[in-house]
């Protein structure tokens, strides 16, 4: 997402300036450009130096030191950014961003961005719950800055409460949320997807089930790639895994709950994509209580019964959606793949060879062929589930558009 994004970092100085060195390493591994100003207070807590040698462009705390005649750098800085980031943003500076005053490079340079303005505030808890402050945060808000409530825990004054400065997990979630909210022209804006994820669990008492083998790696991904794309997106899911908090994550855990939850969703849904490794069968009579080995025979037959096919379900009654499914093969994988395709009345499938082991189940990487309705075949090699979302979520609005 931050992927060559120009960030402009801004740096204010109080205690949590050393996580901002976190950050801005965060953001450069994340494919980011970045460009560092510095108030005077911050550089007292971290030197420059480690922000310059970081982010490998010239750090900037002094508004009249002008190392390029070319421009100015205040300005020129702001109008290069895509992006402000304030972090750690102190009481002062966050008041001086709210009444416009610039008597720094940082408060300068903000004041001439027409860049999105994302603030981290952390502070000492009494600074913040102070009703200037929060005055000042509420002005930021309403002219539209994003300011993250900061984490509440130990501070530095020896003592719990709230003005930490965020975890970095945090930020970035927070940070990419805006970022999307702020980009017009991604190609899912306005999509509604609906992705499902894992191996359902067939419940055989309450302490044993049946599932299939899934980690819910890949139904992670093309929910955050498609949510990254600029669609609205909700995942249906039995499988844990870390997610942007803008997408809505139902939990299930058999195919029947997973069933009820998709077709509910299903009339307001523009992309269903089944990642999800649904069991077949399900067991015909749940015990109540735990099943007592002492109580059981040598060999005990569980009978089970067939699962709704949920695809297929939606296959059938889909008007306007766009059906992707997976197929997960050990042999004569394009022919099944297309044989599935049509008889589930799908848009696109995607077919990988579970046999090896070197992609597919519980790694990280896949290698996978997409075919689709009209015919289209994609050999996708080798490559990170994470990549090959991508190239998923890539095609799905190619055909979109088509
Ligand atoms: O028929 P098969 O299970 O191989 O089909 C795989 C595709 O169908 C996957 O996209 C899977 O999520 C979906 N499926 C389903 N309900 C089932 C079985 C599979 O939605 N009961």
């Amino acid at each position: 997402m931050l992927k060559d994004k120009n960030i402009a970092l801004y740096v204010t100085g109080g205690i949590a300036v050393y996580k901002a060195v976190d950050l801005l390493r965060t953001f450069i591994k994340e494919g980011a450009n970045v460009r560092v100003g510095m108030t005077e207070s911050a550089t007292k807590f971290v030197n420059p130096l480690t922000f310059q040698v970081l982010s490998r462009n010239e750090v900037h705390i002094d508004t009249f030191y002008e190392s390029t005649p070319e421009h100015l750098a205040h300005i020129h800085i702001s109008d290069w950014a895509d992006i402000a980031v304030v972090a750690p943003a102190t009481t002062n500076t966050i008041a001086k961003i709210a009444h416009g005053i610039a008597d720094n490079f940082v408060t300068s340079s903000l004041v001439a961005t027409k860049a999105p303005v994302f603030v981290v505030p952390a502070m000492n808890t009494d600074m913040y719950e102070n009703q200037a402050t929060q005055a000042n945060i509420q002005t930021l808000e309403n002219r539209g800055i994003k300011v993250l409530e900061p984490d509440t825990g130990f501070l530095a004054e020896g003592y719990e409460g709230k003005g930490r400065f965020p975890d970095k997990e945090r930020i970035l979630d927070e940070l990419e949320s805006f970022i999307i909210q702020h980009s017009e022209d991604l190609p899912l804006k306005g999509y509604k997807f609906l992705v499902s994820a894992g191996g359902t669990e067939e419940r055989i008492d309450p302490v044993r089930y049946i599932t299939n083998d899934s980690s819910g790696k890949t139904g992670y991904a093309i929910a955050r790639a498609a949510y990254y794309q600029g669609a609205d997106v909700q995942l249906v899911t039995t499988a844990e895994h870390p997610l942007p908090n803008a997408i809505e994550k139902i939990k299930v855990s058999s195919a029947d709950e997973m069933y009820q939850v998709i077709d509910k969703l299903f009339e307001l849904t523009d992309v269903l994509v089944m990642t999800a490794a649904v069991a077949d069968y399900k067991v015909a009579s749940q015990s109540k209580s735990k099943m007592k080995k002492d109580e059981l025979a040598d060999k005990i037959v569980i009978e089970l019964e067939e699962n709704p096919d949920i695809l297929k379900a939606m296959g059938n009654k889909k008007d306007k959606q766009f059906l992707v499914g997976f197929a997960a093969e050990t042999e004569n994988l394009e022919e099944y793949a297309r044989k599935k395709l049509e008889k589930k009345n799908l848009d696109m499938i995607i077919a990988n060879d579970v046999s090896r082991e070197d992609t597919g189940f519980n790694v990280d990487f896949n290698e996978v062929i997409i075919l689709t309705k009209d015919d289209k075949r994609f050999d996708i090699s080798r490559q990170t589930k994470n990549n090959i979302a991508r190239i998923v979520v890539e095609k799905i609005i190619n055909e979109l558009n088509a």
